[in-house]
């Protein structure tokens, strides 16, 4: 059966030349990073070259980038790396509702620690507001962690001004750039962050390969303990493959920017036109501002798990929320937390768009949804099942 993949939010494909770059690693130079001898530096020299391409695509130096495990890690070390290490003189963190579960829970687990967590509320599109940011940030912030672009609606944030309220109060500033890195430009510099976490199978990279850019000076109690590696920052041996593999990804990631984030636009948008034809379609995140690959769309009246599972029958491979929440056929957090209404909710589908994606793949998803909606509702029609109408 033909397949389609329109899922690049939940992972990549790796590129075929990042294989290439990472290939070596896994036979002839297998040393260990921090060995003095000849198989030790040959290693240690593909871990600078990778830091260095890391470092280049979100502007950042050498010293800033971290490496880790993927973003989970990295929003994991930022946020509780900050908060153990600031705990005493500040004790709060601010971030938003509608964040990835990486950031969300260990704020939770970070309240259950003593910290006090103000979760910022965000519009229907997506959007927190500036001025509820500013009356949330006070002297005992220690942090504020914002999702620059979500993985479920795909709406960036509206950057402008944090790093000037988080400045005022001497807050630190770390942005959840998973979904952003490789689609969109991205510039620490430019955005004032002081951490940032990205990952590299999101950019056609190997899986448990990520980023924790951290501005220099800044400090953190690192989680894991007993190695000197990362300038004591990660402690671990280093998975050298996977690091080569993910500069590599960075590398074609800056390259192909533009290229990429034209050709997705094209993709996503003339699935959005194709998928509004189907009657009482809402395309769900902020239209305006949106990362080039993403759709959200909710068919009410309608299990979106349900549907899913029948474009997978058909060979279509969609989500219905984050990739950590599928098969769990449970409400979205975030696009509850977005407003919308229990039959926009339950009828969600994500799709995202990536480098082999076609147009005549795009039509064929289009066709294929629009004949499952449509046979749902005369189904629903002719047996009076479709109760959702009551939610
Ligand atoms: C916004 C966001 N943050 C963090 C993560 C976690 O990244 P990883 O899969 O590399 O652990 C994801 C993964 O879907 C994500 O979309």
């Amino acid at each position: 059966m033909r397949r389609i993949y329109l899922d690049y939010n939940s992972t990549t494909p790796l590129h075929p030349g990042v294989l290439e770059e990472m290939m070596p690693f896994f036979t002839t130079k297998f040393g260990n990073p921090s060995s003095l001898h000849f198989f030790g530096r040959e290693t240690a020299a593909a871990l600078d070259l990778a830091r260095c391409r890391a470092g280049k695509l979100i502007g950042a130096d050498v010293d800033e980038i971290i490496f880790t495990s993927g973003g989970t890690e990295s929003n994991n070390l930022a946020l509780a790396g900050i908060a153990r290490r600031l705990k005493t003189t500040r004790n709060h963190i601010i971030t938003t509702s509608v964040e990835h579960s990486s950031v969300y829970d260990q704020c939770v687990r970070l309240e259950r620690e003593g910290f006090k967590v103000t979760y910022l509320p965000v519009t229907r599109q997506g959007e927190i507001s500036l001025n509820d940011l500013e009356q949330a940030v006070n002297e005992r912030t220690a942090l504020i962690s914002l999702i620059l672009a979500n993985n479920e609606s795909g709406t960036i944030m509206n950057t402008n001004a944090v790093r000037e309220i988080a400045r005022e109060t001497g807050a630190l500033l770390h942005y959840d750039a998973v979904q952003a890195v490789g689609k969109i430009p991205v510039n620490v510099i430019e955005l004032g962050a002081d951490l940032l976490s990205f990952s590299g199978h999101k950019i056609y990279g190997p899986k448990g390969s990520g980023v924790l850019f951290l501005r220099r000076g800044v400090a953190l109690q690192s989680t894991f303990i007993g190695g000197e590696q990362e300038n004591t920052r990660r402690s671990g041996t280093h998975n050298v493959p996977a690091i080569t593999g993910m500069g590599k990804a960075c590398e074609l990631a800056e390259e192909e920017l533009d290229e990429y984030g034209k050709h997705c636009a094209r993709l996503r948008d003339r699935l959005q036109s194709g998928i509004l034809k189907i009657p009482d379609t809402i395309i769900n995140g902020c239209l305006d501002r949106r990362i080039p690959n993403t759709l959200n769309a909710s068919f009410p009246g309608h299990y979106g798990s349900n549907l899913a599972v029948k474009l997978d029958l058909a060979g279509i491979a969609v989500s219905t929320g984050s990739a950590c929440s599928t098969g769990r056929n449970e409400e979205s957090r975030v696009l509850k937390n977005m407003g919308l209404s229990s039959r926009e909710l339950l009828g969600a589908l994500r799709f995202s768009v990536g480098r082999h994606t076609t147009e005549k793949e795009i039509d064929y998803t289009v066709k294929k949804l629009a004949e499952i909606v449509s046979a749902e509702n005369s189904i629903g029609k002719k047996l009076n099942i479709v109760n959702l109408d009551k939610l």
